[in-house]
Formats: C-alpha cells, structure tokens, sequence
C-alpha cells in the first residue's frame, strides 16, 4: 500500500472532492488498519433503549422534549433485565443502555440497574448513553461497574453548536463531560451527525482535531437524517459517500478505535452498513428494545429494524456482515490497549 500524507489539506481535499480513485485508496487503507488490530471481527453491541423522555431540546432530534406528538415511555428495571437476558441468550455481551436525559433515571435508579445487570451478568460489558452528567454522577455510575459511555459532541464549533441547539445546552458543558469521563477511565466514545445543516467541511475538521485531542476509544458518526416533527424538518440528509469517506478517514486516524457502522447509515441506504464495514467499521448495535416501544424512539424519519424481534436482527446483521467477508464476533469487545 502507497503512503498517503495524511495532513489536515488533504482530508480537507477527499472531503470536498469526490474522485473515484482516491477515495477507494483511503477505503483500502482503513481496511488493512482496521484488519491488522481487529482481523475480520465486527462486534455486536445490544442496544437497548430505556427512555424516549428527554428534558433537552435539540434542534434534529424526533425525541427532543418539544415533540408533543410521540407517545413517551420509560422502562422499568424489570423490563430493562428482561432485555439483558434475551441479549444475554442470543449470545451478547455488552449491553448499551441509552435515553433521553430523563430525571427519573437518577445515581440511585441507575445504580441498583447497574448492579442487577452486573451481578446477573457479570461477564457483560454495560456501556451507558444518558447524556449529559455531572462529574459526581459519571464517577458513582463508574463505580457501580458502568465500563463505557457514549456521549457524541455532535459538533466541536461553537457557532455551529449553538445552530443546532437551544441556548441552554454548551459545548463547553459536553466537551467537559466527554474529558469527565475520560479521567475516570470509562472507556469513551464522542462523535458527531455528518450533514447536519450548516455543517461546513471546516466544521467536520474542528470535529476531528478535537477528538485527536480527546483520544475516545470509540467513535460514532452517522448522516442526519431529518424528523418530520423537528426545526429541520425540510433539511436535506447527509451524504453517503461523504459519511462513507469519514469512516475510512477516523479508522486511519484512530487506528483501534471501536467504530459503529450505525443504525443511521442503514436508514439512509439499504445497503449502508454493509459498506461502512468495509469503510473501516467494526462495531455494529442491534436493537434489543421491547418490540412495543421501538417506534416511540425515534430520532429520525423512517428508522430501519423498529418491526423485527432481536433474534431477527441480528440474524439479518450476521448475513449483511458476511456478504462482505466480515463475520460477527459476540464476545465483549473491548478496546485493545497499546
Ligand atoms: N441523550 C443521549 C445523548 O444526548 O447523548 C443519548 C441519546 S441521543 C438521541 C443519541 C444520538 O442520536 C445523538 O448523539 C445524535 O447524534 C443522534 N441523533 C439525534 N437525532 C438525529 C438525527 N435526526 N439524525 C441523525 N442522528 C441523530
Ligand atoms: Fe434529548 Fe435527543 S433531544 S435525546
């Protein structure tokens, strides 16, 4: 394989051009990075999703709290072990628990959550998306035996940040939580919505120099995709091949990073997460929600996979990730350290 220089002009340059050749070098690149850390292993991620409730009112999301027309819902803990113990018989081994910031899910909800899962499965990774939190918090959820957390910053501009969200939401607040929980040695995951309206190709290049400065041991990025409920509601969704490009870019980057081929990418083309993997992605997160629940969280338009039970999901994901000559790995998947 060619060197590439791989500078801030040049991937300013991929980004802005598209030009057949080079962007297939790139894939190709990211492809021998990713299979020298992880060989062919995607891992498997269950996603369940415990609250639509949010008190946050972000400008692109379908489950933001000035939404009045989704039916809200919030699941118990019972329901949240049910969950763990289908994942846990369909062979899974991490558990991502992700919500709107809803205020019932406080330290001592979360805690005896966290406890039941970890004593019942003590094997299994739990990685939590709660949103923002204050240090106190992320250190008492750490201690309960939470491993990760996923907190995207959406966009590293400030100007850009505050188009995308009411005036009482900071970057300087996320981008604290992410150093947060960082120093507490979560295994952290930032990222950002590739295409949300007014995102310049400067914007996607603050994006990456911040998470250089973080160092996240897992990234998620995926295309915006509008809700026909929200402010931009007639904005256009994000570009494949642009989302496409910056998988390959984060995996030469950010050589062991865990890297989703999400949902999102999925929705915007049949075929989406198939070609993320062979971008350079190596996670992907079935969804492990209560079948009656999975339509009320929805963050964006026509969401796929919110009909089929779990056990359908992540039969269709295993033929989806060998059909590119990948195979789905089940087992934790943690961050390989250097
Ligand atoms: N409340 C938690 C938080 O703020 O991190 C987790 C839930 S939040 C819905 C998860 C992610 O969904 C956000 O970080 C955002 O990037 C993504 N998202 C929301 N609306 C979206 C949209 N319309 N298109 C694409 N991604 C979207
Ligand atoms: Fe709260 Fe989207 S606005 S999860």
């Amino acid at each position: 394989m060619e060197n590439i220089n791989f500078d801030y002009n040049y991937i300013k340059n991929i980004l802005l051009h598209d030009d057949y050749k080079t962007d297939e070098k790139i894939r190709l690149k990211a492809d021998e990075i990713r299979q020298k850390y992880y060989g062919k292993k995607v891992f498997a991620r269950g996603l369940i999703e415990i609250s639509n409730i949010c008190h946050n009112d972000c400008y692109y999301c379908g489950i933001r709290k000035s939404n009045r027309n989704i039916r809200r819902y919030r699941l118990e803990s019972d329901d949240i072990l049910e969950c763990c113990e289908n994942g846990y018989n369909l062979g899974f081994r991490t558990f991502v628990l992700q919500s709107g910031e809803d205020f019932y899910f406080n330290d001592y909800n979360l805690c005896i959550i966290i406890d039941r899962i970890k004593e019942k499965y003590p094997d299994c990774a739990i990685t939590l998306s709660l949103g923002e939190r204050s240090y106190e918090s992320y250190k008492v959820l750490k201690s309960a035996g939470a491993d990760r957390y996923l907190l995207r910053h959406e966009t590293a501009d400030n100007e850009h940040y505050k188009k995308l969200h009411p005036y009482n939401m900071s970057l300087e607040n996320r981008k604290q939580c992410l150093y947060n929980l960082k120093n507490l040695g979560y295994q952290t995951g930032a990222g950002f919505i590739v295409g949300s309206p007014y995102q310049t190709v400067e914007n996607i290049i603050s994006d990456l120099k911040f998470m250089q400065e973080l160092n996240p041991e897992m990234i998620g990025i995926g295309p915006f995709i509008p809700h026909h409920d929200t402010v931009f509601r007639n904005y256009d969704a994000g570009n494949i091949q642009l989302t496409l490009k910056l998988l390959s870019i984060i995996r030469i980057m950010f050589p062991r990073v865990l890297l989703p081929a999400t949902t999102a990418l999925g929705t915007i083309s049949p075929t989406g997460r198939e070609q993320g993997i062979k971008a350079g992605c190596n996670v992907v997160m079935p969804n492990l929600s209560p079948l009656k629940f999975r339509k009320d969280y929805e963050l964006y338009d026509n969401k796929i996979c919110t009909g089929e039970e779990s056990a359908q999901c992540i039969e269709c994901l295993k033929k989806r990730i060998e059909s590119v000559g990948y195979y789905l790995d089940m087992s934790r998947g943690d961050y390989i350290m250097e």
